[in-house]
């Protein structure tokens, strides 16, 4: 096939995406397919024209492909693309919109309370972050609502805390994410569609040196633990898989995603996100997932880009 990789863009994942394009269009290329990378900017869609690709992979993280925006520009230019349509990424890319449908279907995910950048700053901060705890206790996570890598993202064990973390948040997005804190194994269940339906690859299990997997750890080779499979048991393993389908079903995900979990002591597993291009560099979670059920990244790549030509 010949495919054109989109990497780079203008979010704060930049960095990322072009280390996700370069490992994707490596694979691509030992796999026997003819590979263009290009960094998306204003001639994007006469850049794409120029090439006439059969299909085109967006290896974009953060606001410049997962918001939808790009995805849905691609649809209306009737390019072929692997990854969820706009509208579904957009809805999937808020992380509160994304936990709301999934508690409607059921899926157990930690309580939250969203907090507007202005509420916080016109009903005072003290204020509002009294309700938060008595809402929500202080055990916490504080994100912001929509982004990757754990960009902006803190853990939060007592009130004295909280206003940092937010304030933190809001440096990525307008509106912040405070979460219960779940005690349990962080998993993270990749999902594949090459044509016969959205399979869940074995979960990968995380455990960062730090106990926090930040950014840092994300993409530092050595500063987290993998294990691919996760060592949990196989009743637990099939209702996270299990789960993690379902998750890619009701969000009306495409052909790959990653579903993120914390999977507690009673062997329930705690929706956190799901990834709409997860990342694909040396250190990330999906190429592991793929090469833990014994197979290829170019060959499954190669299956995913083929499944989306139309
Ligand atoms: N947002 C990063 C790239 C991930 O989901 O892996
Ligand atoms: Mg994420």
């Amino acid at each position: 096939l010949d495919i054109v990789v989109l990497a780079g863009g203008i979010s704060h994942e930049r960095d990322v995406s072009l280390r996700s394009g370069r490992r994707v269009a490596d694979a691509l290329t030992g796999a026997g397919h003819r590979v263009t990378v290009l960094d998306p900017d204003a001639t994007l869609l006469d850049a794409i024209a120029a090439h006439k690709p059969d299909v085109v992979w967006p290896a974009l993280h953060g606001a410049s492909g997962e918001d939808g925006a790009l995805l849905s520009l691609l649809e209306a230019a009737g390019v072929s693309f692997v990854g969820s349509r706009g509208d579904d990424a957009a809805l999937a890319w808020s992380k509160p919109t994304a936990k709301t449908l999934v508690a409607r279907a059921g899926i157990a995910t930690p309580a939250s309370i969203t907090l507007a950048k202005e509420t916080f700053r016109d009903l005072g901060a003290a204020n509002v972050l009294r309700r938060v705890i008595d809402r929500l206790g202080d055990d916490l996570v504080v994100k912001p609502s929509v982004g990757g890598s754990a960009q902006g993202v803190s853990l939060v064990g007592s009130e004295a805390e909280l206003p940092r973390a937010v304030v933190e948040a809001y440096t990525y997005s307008d509106v912040a994410l405070i979460e219960q804190r779940i005690s349990g194994v962080e998993l993270a269940v990749g999902i594949i569609d090459t044509g016969a339906g959205p399979e869940a690859l074995p979960a990968v299990e995380i455990r960062a040196s730090s106990g926090v997997y930040s950014f840092d750890a994300r993409y530092n080779a050595g500063e987290t633990t993998f294990f691919a499979p996760a060592r949990i048991t196989p009743e637990a393993a099939a209702l996270v898989a299990e789960t993690a389908v379902a998750v890619h079903r009701l969000l009306g995900l495409r052909h790959v995603s990653r579903i993120d979990f914390i999977l507690d002591a009673e062997g329930t597993p705690w929706f956190l996100e799901a990834n709409v291009l997860p990342g694909l560099t040396e250190t990330s979670l999906l190429p592991q997932a793929i090469e833990a059920s014994g197979r290829e990244l170019g060959a499954v790549y190669g299956a995913l880009a083929a499944a989306a030509r139309h």
